[in-house]
């Protein structure tokens, strides 16, 4: 934590990149819906008086907002995930060095050599296209191509010529060099896929939209992506130039928020500069709770066309590095709960005991249900265990808020999540007593419980 006050140039510095930068929406290159807004980063930075010589984490950082945010405004960050597309997505959007030039010459390239082949695939089975013998599609050999469907793709996702569209740009994006242009055309590639291109709707949960199927224009969307991602990097580019705008450093990590400090201290470039010396001082994210959200299955396409959902082993080592957050991602040799004697928490205790409770009352023996208690004790153990590397981590006095969504997922049993990360964190780890601020309800999804509090947790490091 620096202790030198805030000074009035940094201050009106970080204005004048929140106002220049308000309409470069960055964040929209790919999110997801679990995605939160810039807001709260900005409106956290502004409380905490946050400087630009300061360094701030997100062990959750989804999609990239937090980093991609602090970006804008100047302060140095890192970001760790453990979904490839997430880190994927919050790498390309904090590069903002690349070469347009190279991208715009590599693009025209690509689009060249899809475009005849999408053409083809459309016209496939469509007499009338077919026998006026296109131009174009006499020189397309499609055999080369594998168009089968990938083997963890949910059922009825993907119609059957978005589909092959899909594996011939990704069959072409493969052949590519391994750099950060490649790097945009895979964001590109893997940010259309669920909702344009494919038939999936987020409810939050992710499932097939049937409405949605048919053939779709692929190129287009593919094309109008890139020009998005093209227009947007102009704009920072040009910012940066003219010196009216001086991003943050920025790093994202794939790494297990339950080995945060480890991690970091091994990998991590940013956290061992001179400037931040080991140290961080503010962590803001949001984290898993526990409801029934299975990251693996929201992010399923773009998993697969990255080449990291290719089975259920690939599946496994994503689920078993997060933290366990529903009844999908519980395993038989889970003991984290165990290991930290997680019972031993009153409120922990009395939620498990309920829910026990309910299984034997409602001889529960089969289904999913009968994981909901070790899906408590998981989440909060594996919580506290990241805890303990936050404030390894943290300068004294540093500051960590987590925005966290309290559950009634399971039977409607009430778990306030909030309430009891902080108790965990003050009593077993050593933190200041927590701060606890509704942030927002969110509507349940059943309509027999009441709304669902989404608060911010605040935990403070004690100054030595
Ligand atoms: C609520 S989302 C964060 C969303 C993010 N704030 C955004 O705007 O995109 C939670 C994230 O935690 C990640 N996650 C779950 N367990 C993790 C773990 N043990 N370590 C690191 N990331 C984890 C998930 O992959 C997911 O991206």
């Amino acid at each position: 934590m620096k202790t030198t006050q805030t000074n009035e140039a940094d201050s009106l510095k970080h204005q004048s990149n929140i106002g220049r930068l308000d309409d470069v929406d960055i964040h929209d290159w790919y999110r997801f819906v679990y995605a939160f807004s810039d807001r709260v980063i900005t409106g956290l930075v502004d409380e905490f008086d946050i400087e630009q010589e300061d360094l701030i984490i997100d062990p959750f950082n989804g999609t990239g907002t937090t980093t991609l945010a602090a970006k804008k405004l100047g302060i140095d960050c890192i970001g760790t995930d453990t979904s490839p597309a997430s880190v994927l997505s919050a790498r390309c959007k904090t590069n903002w060095d690349v070469d347009l030039d190279d991208y715009r010459d590599r693009r025209a390239d690509l689009l060249a050599t899809v475009e005849p082949i999408f053409k083809q695939i459309s016209s496939q089975g469509n007499t009338t296209l077919d026998s006026f013998g296109n131009q174009d599609s006499e020189d397309v050999d499609l055999s080369k191509y594998d168009f089968s469907e990938p083997k963890k793709t949910p059922k009825g996702w993907l119609s059957e010529k978005p589909l092959k569209k899909m594996k011939v740009l990704k069959y072409h994006i493969e052949k590519l060099p391994d750099d950060d242009v490649t790097d945009l055309f895979k964001l590109a590639m893997i940010a259309i896929l669920p909702e344009d291109v494919g038939n999936v709707r987020f409810g939050p949960e992710a499932t097939r939209d049937r409405k949605q199927e048919g053939d779709k224009d692929v190129f287009t969307i593919f094309k109008s992506k890139l020009a998005e991602i093209e227009e947007d990097l102009e704009t920072v580019q040009s910012a940066v130039e003219s010196g009216d705008l001086d991003p943050g450093e920025t790093e994202v990590i794939r790494a297990d928020a339950r080995q945060l400090a480890k991690t970091l201290r091994e990998e991590s470039e940013l956290l061992n500069t001179d400037k931040h010396n080991g140290e961080v001082d503010y962590l803001i994210t949001s984290p898993p709770y526990p409801a029934e959200h299975d990251y693996t299955r929201n992010q399923r396409l773009e998993l697969i066309w990255l080449n990291a959902a290719d089975d259920n082993k690939d599946l496994q080592k994503i689920k078993k590095a997060n933290i366990r957050s529903h009844t999908k991602n519980i395993y038989v040799a889970d003991d984290e709960g165990e290991q930290v004697d997680i019972r031993e928490n009153d409120q922990v205790d009395s939620i498990v005991s309920e829910m026990e409770q309910i299984i034997v009352d409602e001889d529960i023996s089969h289904g999913f249900g009968k994981y909901y208690p070790r899906v408590i004790e998981e989440y909060f153990a594996g919580m506290q265990h990241h805890f303990e590397q936050v404030y390894d981590l943290l300068a004294p006095g540093g500051k960590a808020a987590y925005v966290v969504g309290d559950s009634g997922s399971y039977w409607q049993v009430e778990v306030e999540t909030a309430e009891i990360l902080g108790e965990l964190a003050e009593e077993r780890v050593g933190f200041e007593p927590p701060e606890i601020r509704l942030w927002r309800n969110m509507a349940a999804t059943t309509a027999d419980y009441d709304d669902i509090e989404e608060n911010i947790l605040i935990l403070t490091k004690p100054e030595e």
